[in-house]
């Protein structure tokens, strides 16, 4: 549902009576009526209803999003239709480009209002979500293009179709090959029409989105890392996200992190007992995207991408010594062969590490409560380089710090080994703005109050570039590159040395 005054495009509308408006209308398995209404949001009287607006196919196949299997040659792709299992068989038709087809089959997922924990998504917001399928697609040959295209072989046996979207497959892990990375969290969607709609407040998301598309082709993977859509349990919403970026998602892998804004209700595991997912308690988030988790409802998982190596953390659990949780970041980063992945990247939603978010300045902390308090070891003694968090809506960059203390002086170059981890909050994506404290910290480099998005881009083993470009122009506005070799990665800092003996 959404709306526009009458004189939103036609000033005069008040006194000739007269005017037009333009909406932009996505397929949502059903068709749409206009209703006019006078008296404004404070007394509205419903004067007209028009004939009904119907999409040539309501049941089609639409917005694809692709992202990493759980091994590095498996690409997933997951759409949404209006075919159930028990009117036809969903699949994907791909292969190489110019290359001989083959079919992977797809399952089927639907979610129901009772899956919803409460208010309003299970009432006033609830909106029937269609079929989610998601089909794997195995045995990719390395940066390899495929084609595909999403079908539906209904059991009459006609074929709906897709058009065809094409991908490249990822790097083998540790090959040697530049590999670029986008990172940001907290985007949200907004409305190309500038129509209205009830509860939407990021509005930074369509820039975001425009700078994402218009440089696609020097993007590799994204990672929207937690607040994902802000349908907030109104259900619809999450149609109008998929739609907003299928431009992307249907060509690049990409990785959603779990936010307060999908997982968390009171009295349904969350580790935050607030009501910030609307009722929806996670279900849309780990049904409408694919991650490669063991239990897609515990969000954390590990994905490899040439030569980086990316643990994803769900801070909507506990992450605390001792937990499931803390066990498997602790095997990710252990298990990361760092001559092969020298690059080890932390994701998190929430700020495990540093911001100077009024908030977290207030409280005196600069992160979320119990945050680094068990993790800070696991990111020195794995020499995690940089991790990455969304939730504070801005921008900042610190120093390689530990335990609050920066181990390097160095802002822009960092040169050899490579002590401490360097914290980035990168919120910017598009929901409205957070302010920073002014309490200064010895460890903050770099902030910005602005929308934006951050890339890193490895040109091999030992050259790093991150970047932070704005929204609204896409251009750089802070950068650093590491410099080393994989040999000053094994070496000693602050804690983090393995045992030796003289022995010989
Ligand atoms: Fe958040």
């Amino acid at each position: 549902m959404q709306f526009q005054y009458a004189n939103y495009s036609s000033p005069r509308y008040k006194a000739t009576g007269k005017g037009s408006l333009r909406l932009l209308l996505i397929n949502q398995r059903s068709d749409f009526s206009f209703a006019l209404f006078s008296g404004g949001l404070s007394k509205p009287k419903l004067v007209a209803v028009s004939n009904k607006v119907t999409f040539a196919n309501p049941n089609a196949p639409l917005y694809p999003r692709l992202a990493q299997g759980k091994t590095w040659n498996e690409m997933t792709v997951t759409w949404t239709s209006g075919y159930g299992i028990s009117s036809a068989e969903p699949f994907i038709e791909w292969g190489q480009k110019g290359d001989v087809r083959v079919r992977s089959p797809a399952g089927t997922l639907t979610i129901d209002r009772s899956s919803m924990c409460g208010p309003p998504a299970r009432t006033v917001g609830w909106r029937d979500p269609g079929f989610i399928h998601t089909s794997f697609l195995k045995e990719l040959w390395p940066n390899t293009v495929y084609t595909y295209k999403l079908g539906h072989k209904l059991f009459n046996g006609t074929y709906i179709w897709s058009p065809e979207y094409q991908f490249k497959a990822s790097p083998y892990p540790g090959q040697d090959s530049v590999q670029r990375v986008v990172i940001f969290g907290d985007m949200g969607k907004d409305e190309p029409d500038g129509s209205n709609v009830y509860n939407n407040y990021q509005h930074g998301a369509l820039n975001t989105t425009k700078q994402l598309i218009d440089d696609l082709k020097n993007i590799d993977i994204v990672f929207h890392i937690g607040d994902i859509v802000y349908a907030n349990g109104y259900i619809s919403q999450w149609d109008q996200f998929t739609a907003q970026v299928a431009p992307i998602t249907s060509k690049v892998p990409y990785m959603v992190a779990s936010g307060n804004h999908e997982r968390d209700w009171p009295g349904s595991g969350s580790f935050y007992g607030t009501k910030d997912s609307g009722g929806e308690c996670g279900v849309m988030a780990e049904t409408m995207f694919y991650v490669p988790a063991e239990n897609r409802a515990k969000f954390w998982y590990s994905t490899d991408y040439g030569m980086f190596r990316f643990c994803v953390a769900d801070t909507e659990h506990d992450w605390r010594e001792g937990t499931e949780q803390y066990e498997f970041i602790e095997r990710c980063f252990a298990s990361a062969d760092r001559r092969k992945q020298p690059w080890l990247i932390f994701i998190a939603h929430r700020v495990l590490g540093y911001s100077s978010a009024s908030w977290y300045g207030a409280q005196g902390s600069f992160e979320e409560p119990m945050g680094r308090e068990s993790l800070q070891k696991l990111w020195q003694k794995y020499k995690v380089d940089i991790a990455f968090y969304g939730h504070v809506h801005n921008y900042e960059r610190t120093c390689p710090i530990y335990q609050n203390i920066c181990l390097d002086k160095e802002k822009h170059n960092y040169k050899g080994p490579f002590n401490g981890t360097i914290h980035v909050v990168a919120g910017g994506g598009g929901s409205g703005l957070a302010d920073f404290t002014p309490l200064n910290t010895t460890w903050s480099l770099f902030k910005d109050h602005d929308y934006g998005f951050t890339k890193l881009t490895a040109f091999d083993h030992s050259n790093l570039l991150f970047e932070y470009k704005k929204s609204s122009d896409g251009k750089v506005y802070d950068s650093f590159t590491i410099n080393r070799d994989y040999r000053d990665i094994l070496a000693c800092s602050v804690d983090n040395c393995s045992p030796t003996t003289l022995a010989s």
